[in-house]
């Protein structure tokens, strides 16, 4: 007789977290009980309550300091129950009922009536009715959603061990009742899987097992599905209950199990038939991609000392061996892990607090959040989907009642650290993030590595409060690397200044003589003016600043006024740009004549005054000649007769030489009738004398 073991055997995800949870909590020394039994499995309860959780049926007269809520979940109530009373609560709900609990939540929000195909008495289905007001119409058979009131819309819903064959008809008849009718398939894969398999497997087999709790509600349902093709089908709920019979008139044994069986009463009904005589030959169910995972892994991965399961061996080769123990087979069809092993698994479920993985062992994988991403807020649900082929770690292999607890994190983590060598040996910057203000420093992290940077390394300048870069993101440099003890040590501080160096050198490298460019005044002394031209000082000398004379730079410009000066030359070596910015105004002399045509009248200040005339100041770097002769409307001895330093004049421009640099003026020609008669021939001796002096000098030395 051929044995065949439905490969969806034992816990299903959300039952194995619960029992997870709550045998976790049995290590801790608080009062904790379960409310209600976890699974229905008497076996599992009675662990559990050897271990000191024990099961209560109500929170009234309870003391104890925690419950734990089991995978079915319970009303909303509860939860409001257990704060009220200080009770902390180990919420194991599966996260699929969770998504039907909130559902129905919403349903009554908005006033849409909620119907939940499932049994009214089960606990799941009670639960899901408590986030509703227990106002859901709960519906089993045709003639429940007969006796339905009208209603023209609703939503539906169902527990998630419903029967596919019996949602699709009630929800055919809903259909035709309801006209708005939104449908919510919330039954269980791992449900629907176990069914369908049953399904096969009783169609071939001439004997089936379906073995689990009397109560669970799951695993009658395999059972009524096997009973349908098989009808030597036995419920049973462990290797005690295995009918006395002559097992060899049947050619193929099934076996199945529901939900809550653990693989200990799974292995025991196994290697109780075994040792039935006549048991011949065995065989398991293993998809084709399980196989190639489990040779792949046995080469991939030798494995030393310390090996917790033994190693892959080909399925097929099983069928010689006769009376061979045909669960250490399944079991040796599986991967071989010990902790430090790293695999590709594949995502059965996620949500926001754990991925169950399948790596293709015996039992699947649980990846907490917290071991889900160097980044600890990190949202499993929103990176990786069903389906989808992780690496991870294996943290601990549990026995054979709990789950594999891997890490993502550290895989990840490990090929962070490797790009972080490769990428400090070629000198780049990294991307960190404040995590921790430490004594002497900050505790940040680049790329999921710790870092440590120095208090002196944070800024360019002194950092009061540490905390200020909790939190933070800013770029670092690594500064010193130990390797053996995974120690890095950054800077914020270096890398700016680095980039300050960079910048500067791409300054330099634009600066350009004769370049106009745009600076704002930092600094005035007597002899300048220091303007920044974008991250650089360059110094306008006094000469440089106007085309006339400066007294000081104050007169010309100001403190943070932006400005326009020329290049005029750079010495890289020392670091020194002389800027000017007379430059970027015309000369004087060359529109001269356009602005002090001959004829026209200007106001100046007397200059200087020479033996042959006074110079008049017209503008900054313009000086006209106002000859002795044309002083007055008479004669005079010396030109200081009638002018002084300072003066403020009025002159006539009688002539415009800007090659020569030189503009006459005549004070005489305002004078009314002065030109009228007398000692004509003096003003033209001296006017014709004029022309011989040598002008240059008395040029100022501001005059280019
Ligand atoms: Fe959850 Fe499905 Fe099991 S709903 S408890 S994973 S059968």
């Amino acid at each position: 007789m051929k044995i065949v073991l439905a490969e969806n055997s034992g816990f299903c995800f959300g039952v194995r977290r619960a029992v997870e949870q709550a045998m976790e909590a049995a290590q801790e020394d608080l009062t904790t009980s379960t409310l209600g039994p976890i699974i229905h499995n008497p076996q599992v309860v009675n662990k559990l309550a050897d271990l000191g959780i024990n099961s209560i049926d109500r929170l009234e007269g309870f003391s104890g300091d925690r419950i734990v809520i089991r995978s079915h979940g319970v009303a909303q109530e509860i939860y409001i129950k257990c704060k009220e009373k200080g009770i902390e609560v180990i919420d194991a709900t599966c996260p699929y009922v969770k998504k039907i609990q909130r559902k129905a939540a919403q349903c009554h929000q908005k006033g849409l009536p909620l119907i939940i195909v499932g049994e009214s008495h089960h606990p799941e289905t009670q639960g899901i009715n408590g986030w509703c007001e227990s106002s859901a119409y709960i519906v089993n058979s045709l003639s429940d959603v007969e006796q339905l009131p009208n209603m023209d819309k609703a939503c539906v819903v169902a527990q998630t061990t419903t029967a596919r064959e019996k949602w699709d008809k009630l929800i055919a008849h809903l259909g035709e009742r309801i006209k708005d009718l939104e449908i919510f398939d919330s039954i269980c894969d791992a449900t629907k899987n176990r069914q369908v398999e049953a399904l096969e497997v009783s169609k071939r087999c001439d004997i089936v097992f379906v073995i689990g709790g009397r109560n669970s509600s799951n695993t009658r349902k395999l059972y009524e599905i096997c009973q349908q093709y098989c009808k030597h089908t036995y419920h049973i709920e462990s290797a005690l209950d295995i009918p006395k019979m002559d097992y060899g008139k049947f050619n193929e044994l099934g076996i199945i199990s529901g939900a809550s069986t653990p693989d200990w009463i799974i292995k025991e009904v196994f290697v109780t038939m075994s040792d039935i005589e006549r048991v011949e030959t065995t065989e398991q169910i293993v998809e084709p991609e399980a196989k190639e995972a489990v040779s792949e892994e046995a080469t991939a991965q030798p494995q030393e000392a310390e090996v917790v399961e033994e190693g892959a061996k080909n399925p097929e080769s099983t069928e010689d061996s006769g009376d061979a123990n045909f669960m250490e087979d399944v079991e040796k069809s599986m991967v071989t892990i010990r902790p430090g092993t790293i695999i590709t698994g594949k995502v059965v479920t996620v949500n926001e607090s754990e991925v169950c993985v399948n790596i293709g062992y015996k039992a699947d994988g649980i990846i907490p959040q917290k071991e889900f991403s160097t980044d600890p807020d990190a949202n499993p649900a929103e990176l990786v989907k069903e389906g989808d082929e992780i690496e991870v770690e294996v943290i601990r292999v549990k026995d054979d009642d709990g789950n594999v607890l891997l890490s993502k994190k550290n895989v990840e983590a490990r090929k962070n650290w490797k790009k972080l060598l490769e990428d400090y040996e070629s000198g780049v910057s990294f991307e960190g993030v404040g995590k921790q203000a430490v004594k002497g420093g900050l505790i940040a992290t680049i790329n999921g590595v710790r870092a440590f940077v120095p208090a002196s390394h944070l800024d360019v300048r002194y950092v009061n409060d540490i905390t200020e870069y909790v939190g933070k993101v800013m770029p670092l440099k690594i500064l010193e690397v130990e390797k053996h003890r995974r120690r890095v040590v950054a800077s914020h501080k270096q890398f700016l200044l680095d980039e300050e160096k960079k910048e500067k050198e791409k300054l330099w490298d634009a600066l350009e003589e004769g370049l106009t460019v745009k600076g704002i005044v930092r600094r005035l002394t007597n002899f300048g003016a220091f303007v920044d031209i974008g991250g650089l000082d360059g110094l306008v000398h006094v000469t440089d600043l106007a085309w006339g004379r400066v007294e000081h730079p104050k007169d010309v410009v100001s403190i943070d006024e932006e400005i326009d000066v020329v290049i005029l030359k750079v010495d890289r070596e020392r670091e020194r740009v002389s800027l000017g910015f007379k430059q970027t105004k015309p000369k004087p002399w060359d529109i001269a004549d356009d602005r002090y045509p001959v004829n026209s009248v200007i106001t100046g200040r007397v200059v200087r005054i020479v033996p042959f005339g006074a110079f008049v100041e017209i503008e900054p770097g313009l000086d006209g000649l106002v000859h002795i002769s044309q002083i007055a409307d008479r004669r005079i001895e010396k030109v200081e007769d009638v002018l002084e330093l300072g003066q403020e004049v009025q002159a006539r421009v009688l002539d415009v030489n800007p090659g020569a640099k030189r503009i006459s003026l005549s004070i005489r020609d305002l004078i009314e009738g002065a030109n009228d008669g007398a000692d004509d021939d003096y003003y033209e001796e001296e006017e014709s004398s004029s022309v011989l002096v040598d002008l240059s000098q008395y040029q100022g030395e501001e005059e280019e």
